[in-house]
């Protein structure tokens, strides 16, 4: 029997599929194990004690199915649980693991796709009241100015499938005139919450074709490649079948359901218990 060390990859739902594909699309070859804590979702209204134990819980889960590297493909968990996790829990728990989150490989290339130096920032309302991105951002590109917007209705939209219908349409509007209001200069927006990038036909229908929508999974995607080559001692830990399995905490039907409506066909979810 051969044991496999697939990379793991995290969301509250089924947001984190808009990194995972990102991935997979660079890194076919390796194997994969997602993880979306759909029970308990959403994080994004969660105080920063739950958001840090139910993420250390996944976390745990994906180094137990054999994962020597895990990426946190959701900006809550990434603003919340994150640092705690790599200071505090990982040298306790296997010092050889690592965790990866999305907020810091954003930030370091976000203000290179602004020309204006205006940049919005959308994202659930864990995200947006920490302030991660505008600290980061600040570090990488002083001259950015960063306006932010919480959509707190958009996670459950996603998660319900209800995405794309009329039932959108209001808190769309909503959250894009409250980002845009701030500045008329804005012409980068970053969908700050990897559950948004399922909303995007939903957002252009609202906005300005000027501005530059930017989501995570591809700079994310980019990232993990160039980690993975500053890293040969992890790269050469991973497994390479190219085979993926999907684990989800709620429904598995629905989660096969709904990942395949994105992922192209259906996909045979397992059933985790966290
Ligand atoms: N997709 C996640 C994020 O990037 C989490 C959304 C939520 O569960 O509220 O923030």
């Amino acid at each position: 029997m051969t044991s496999s060390s697939p990379i793991g990859v995290f969301d509250s739902g089924l947001g984190g599929l808009t990194v995972l594909k990102e991935i997979v699309r660079l890194l076919p070859e390796y194997d994969f194990v997602y993880l979306g804590d759909n029970k308990r979702a959403p994080y994004g209204p969660r105080d920063f004690e739950t958001v840090y134990h139910y993420t250390l819980e996944a976390v745990n889960w994906l180094f137990d199915k054999g994962c020597p590297l895990v990426i946190l493909a959701c900006n809550t968990a990434s603003a919340k649980a994150l640092r705690t996790i790599q200071q505090k829990d990982l040298p306790r728990i296997d010092p050889t693991k690592r965790v990866l989150g999305v907020i810091r490989p954003t930030t370091e290339v976000i203000g290179d796709y602004t020309e204006t130096n205006h940049i919005g920032i959308l994202g659930t309302k864990g995200t947006i009241d920490s302030a991660s991105y505008v600290i980061e951002i600040q570090k990488s590109f002083p001259d950015v100015t960063v306006y932010q917007q919480a959509c707190p209705a958009w996670v459950d939209l996603v998660e319900s499938g209800e995405h794309l219908n009329a039932k959108a349409d209001q808190p769309v509007q909503d959250c894009l005139h409250g980002l845009l209001n701030q500045c008329e200069g804005i012409d980068t927006i970053l969908l700050g919450c990897t559950h948004y990038p399922l909303l995007l036909p939903k957002i252009r229908e609202f906005i300005n074709p000027a501005i530059q929508l930017v989501s995570q999974g591809e700079i994310v995607a980019e990232s993990l490649v160039a980690y993975l080559r500053r890293h040969p001692e992890m790269e050469k830990k991973l497994s390479r079948e190219g085979k993926i399995d999907f684990f989800t905490t709620g429904d598995t039907t629905t989660f096969g359901r709904a990942a395949g409506a994105f992922w192209g066909e259906e996909v045979p979810a397992q059933s985790a218990s966290l």
